[in-house]
């Protein structure tokens, strides 16, 4: 029995150490989120609710399975638009490489995880 107590305390350290560490490196966080917070994403987007425009959860969900859904984005993204969650329009940003807007894209359809 102790040795089982050993095991679960040190299995406990671990997760807690694991739960710890990865918070605390943000050089660790994903490139699209990066490019997101670089790009002032977040002043009109949230992973979980709407601001200004929709989550990035409920975009995910939208556009789950659809192929075409990489390139249609990206170009939303670079040249702006409206009309598909509402009239207001998103900005275009052109002056962020393909390469950036690809990223950010591809972080959102995968529900903008944290890491
Ligand atoms: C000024 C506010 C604003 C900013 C800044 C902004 N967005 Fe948006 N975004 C919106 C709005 C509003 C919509 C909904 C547009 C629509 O209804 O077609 C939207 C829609 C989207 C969509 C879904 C498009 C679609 O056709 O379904 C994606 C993806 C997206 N934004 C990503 C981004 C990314 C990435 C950035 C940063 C580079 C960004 N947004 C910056 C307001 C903004």
């Amino acid at each position: 029995m102790r040795g089982v107590a050993l095991v679960i305390s040190a299995l406990l350290v671990g997760a807690l150490a694991g739960a710890v560490v990865p918070a605390a490196r943000a050089a660790d966080a994903p490139r699209g989120q990066l490019v997101a917070n670089a790009n002032a994403c977040m002043g009109c987007h949230a992973v979980d609710r709407k601001l200004v425009g929709p989550s990035f959860q409920q975009i995910a969900a939208k556009y789950k399975g659809d192929a075409q859904a990489p390139a249609k984005l990206s170009r939303k993204v670079k040249d702006g638009g409206s009309g598909v969650w509402g009239m207001i329009p998103m900005p275009a940003h052109q002056s962020m490489s393909d390469a950036d807007i690809r990223a950010v894209v591809d972080w959102v359809l995968a529900g903008a995880p944290s890491r």
